[in-house]
């Protein structure tokens, strides 16, 4: 069924149909009040959590979760992160185990979504799951982020907003840029903290597996767990989950790895990491001056958009770090610098 058949009936005060463009709101208690009931409604919201911007929608409406597919161009096998405001939340939706418990002491609210057995009487709409018998659960760590799940009082699926296999947005002005149509409102609370997404971790078979490197480091996850698998290579090994396909958040310019030597070609432009810098590229983009993981990574979308711009031929990146946030960051970038073969993750 298409999404375009799910509309609200005439007379809603909201406008749910993709025509009128919001724009940025600060996100004080009666705009988030206003998000609230427009979610309820069945519209999207986008809204900050401190890894990247969501698009969210009631995850117990199947109109409004398939908005966001239909928002994002997102392929309907790729599940979407269920958002909840606590552990009493996550009971309501998946069978949840000590393992989950350990975790969620641990890392919520943060940075972590936990892939779960799916309860047989979760009211989760199945589009949500992408019709899986788990769904990713997670919590985020940002106060605009749980009055909006308190106030609406649903739990939220919310996938990054931005175009499907695009760089995610880790300010309200990059969801504007793309999406502003498709959200009834969009929440500023400026730039996201973490800037790289949460962490994805299926606990539903009996080893704990990680899905997607993230905010929240494999050895922390260790830490509490023991051995965690990690997954194949993005660019090399077999998916083993749906949306890990290997091109995913692309500019729409080449992204060129390990950035080294001065450049070869007028135009490149440079995302630096560190204080020096090889010759001849410009622009060039500060991930971090002070070599800072953290910092960089707070900085790695905002960077590969600042960079994407007329007048640039391609983007080279200086080496990350394989430790820490460096990880994920890699990840990120191995992803942009993959040729394009489909849908992404998104
Ligand atoms: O930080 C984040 O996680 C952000 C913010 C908005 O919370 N959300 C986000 O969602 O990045 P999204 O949809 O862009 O990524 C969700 C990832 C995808 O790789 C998807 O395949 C995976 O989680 N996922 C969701 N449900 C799953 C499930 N049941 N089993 C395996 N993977 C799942
Ligand atoms: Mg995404």
């Amino acid at each position: 069924m298409s999404p375009e058949r799910h509309l609200a009936p005439a007379g809603t005060p909201l406008s749910l149909a993709p025509g009128a463009a919001a724009r940025p709101e600060p996100a004080e208690p009666a705009v988030i009040r206003r998000a609230a009931e427009a979610l309820r409604q069945g519209a999207l919201v986008a809204f900050p959590t401190e890894t990247v911007y969501g698009l969210g929608a009631d995850a117990t409406n199947g109109a409004a979760v398939a908005r966001v597919f239909a928002a994002k161009g997102r392929p309907r096998f790729n599940p979407l992160i269920v958002h909840v405001e606590g552990t009493s939340g996550a009971r309501d939706l998946a069978l949840w185990d000590t393992r989950a418990e350990r975790l969620a002491e641990a890392f919520w609210p943060g940075p972590l979504s936990l892939v779960l057995p799916l309860r047989a009487d979760a009211p989760v709409a199945s589009l949500a799951t992408a019709g899986l018998d788990t769904v990713a659960l997670r919590c985020p760590d940002h106060p605009v982020a749980l009055d909006l799940l308190r106030e609406a009082a649903c739990p939220l699926a919310a996938p990054s907003a931005n175009p499907s296999g695009r760089v995610s947005p880790t300010r309200a002005s990059h969801v504007a840029e793309a999406l502003a149509r498709e959200c009834a409102v969009i929440l500023d609370a400026g730039p996201c903290r973490v800037g790289l997404e949460s962490t994805v971790l299926d606990l539903s078979g009996d080893q704990p597996a990680l899905l997607r490197p993230g905010g929240v480091t494999q050895a922390a996850l260790e830490s509490i767990l023991g051995p965690v698998v990690g997954r194949p290579d993005v660019t090399t090994g077999p998916a083993r989950a749906p949306g890990q396909l290997a091109s995913h958040y692309a500019p729409s310019r080449p992204v060129r790895l390990d950035a080294k030597e001065p450049t070869e070609q007028a135009g490149e432009a440079l995302l630096r990491f560190g204080p020096e810098a090889p010759a001849g590229y410009d622009p060039i983009y500060d991930l971090s001056a002070r070599g800072d993981l953290e910092e960089a990574a707070a900085r790695l979308f905002d960077g590969l958009r600042a960079l994407d711009r007329p007048g640039v031929a391609g983007i080279a990146v200086m080496p990350i770090p394989e430790i820490g946030l460096g990880v994920a960051m890699n990840d990120r970038l191995r992803r942009a610098a993959a040729p394009v073969e489909g849908d992404g993750d998104g």
